[in-house]
């Protein structure tokens, strides 16, 4: 007879704790607007502001790592919910700005944490990157086979910014955001769905590779500005009304809508389009900008440090990004 202790799978997965972490350096749209012209790349504080709602942002300094930033975040999502790191059994790290090729920026992590056992990989679906982070994590945990997950989202994307381009550099910036997420009989992740369509993958994308120890290709993001904000726009009011649906909520149940925080006119067109009260939407754009994959923590932990995210609050957290991919992902706390 097998005595091998036995899986014993759970209803699901709560959060327990957020975190979030940035680099030093926060950069003013003036300071930024200065440094671009010296380069004779010109734009201005209006144009950034009117167009997408971004005042500042916060960049990398020299040595900063992928890791070293996500680590930050995921010892402050442990210290909100009083567990130790050597209780993790999964880490699962959203990032399109690996710190190498191999190995996952994950396990990096967990050395920098001292964890030892358990798994850790990362998942790449860009600025969805949390989302299906948070729902890989949930599936898992609810197997049984693991009990207490870092779902951790950071990146440098100023690393992978063409500083001469315009209609990309002044929109992105660095950050981390993590939660610690634990297999629970009460579950505080009601629904979830992703998606993806890989024919629009040349509207947002790096598209460079290694190859024979040389750069092949553009080693630069770049973004077909209008045509993703016309899909993200269209897919986040759908994804929203789904997942809402697949969760038993409606839009006047729902307690705060934090969207990948993108352009702040995505942002308002898709509470106005869900008939959602603009106050009940976390906004963080202004102060991060796009963050990528660690806009969605970022502005959850930011929402719950300030008071305004509480225990029992319904929240739906959305993802859309390069690939195309999207995804919903709908919370209790
Ligand atoms: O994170 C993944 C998801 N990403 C997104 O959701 C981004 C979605 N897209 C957007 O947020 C917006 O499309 C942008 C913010 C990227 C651009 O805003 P837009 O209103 O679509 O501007 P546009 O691309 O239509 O450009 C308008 C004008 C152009 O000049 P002309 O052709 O009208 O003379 C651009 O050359 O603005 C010019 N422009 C700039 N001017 C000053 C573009 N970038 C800049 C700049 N400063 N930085």
């Amino acid at each position: 007879m097998d005595n091998a202790p036995r899986m014993k799978a759970v209803a699901g997965s709560r959060i327990i704790g957020t975190g979030s972490a940035l680099p030093q350096r926060a950069v003013g749209n003036e300071e930024l607007v200065a440094e671009l012209a010296q380069r004779g790349v010109h734009t201005s504080d209006a144009w950034i502001v009117e167009r997408t709602g971004i005042r500042q942002r916060y960049l990398a300094e020299p040595g900063l790592t992928t890791a070293g930033l996500g680590a930050r975040a995921a010892r402050s999502a442990l210290e909100a919910a009083a567990v130790t790191a050597d209780s993790i059994d999964l880490i699962v790290l959203a990032s399109s700005t690996a710190d190498q090729i191999f190995p996952s920026t994950a396990c990096l992590i967990q050395a920098e944490l001292g964890i030892r056992g358990g798994a850790a990989f990362d998942v790449q679906a860009v600025c969805s990157g949390f989302v299906y982070g948070l729902a890989v994590a949930d599936a898992l945990l609810r197997t049984g086979a693991h009990r207490r997950a870092l779902v951790i989202g950071s990146e440098l994307f100023s690393r992978i910014l063409d500083w001469n381009d315009r209609t990309t550099c002044v929109l992105f910036g660095d950050g981390a955001g993590a939660v610690v997420l634990e297999a629970s009989d009460r579950p505080g992740l009601l629904a979830q769905r992703l998606h993806a369509d890989g024919s629009r993958a040349r509207i947002l994308c790096t598209a460079g590779r290694v190859d024979q120890g040389k750069i092949e290709g553009d080693p630069f993001l770049r973004m077909d500005g209008q045509a993703v904000f016309k899909v993200a726009v269209e897919v986040l009011e759908a994804s929203a009304r789904e997942v809402l649906e697949a969760g038993g909520l409606t839009v006047s149940q729902l307690d705060w809508l934090i969207p990948h925080q993108a352009n702040i006119r995505i942002l308002t067109a898709t509470a106005r389009r869900l008939g959602l009260p603009a106050e009940r939407m976390i906004v963080t754009v202004d102060r991060h900008g796009n963050t990528s994959a660690a806009s969605v923590p970022l502005a959850l932990d930011w929402g719950v440090r300030c008071g305004m995210i509480r225990t029992g609050h319904s929240v739906l957290l959305q993802g859309v990004g390069g690939g195309l991919t999207w995804g919903s992902v709908l919370v209790r706390m």
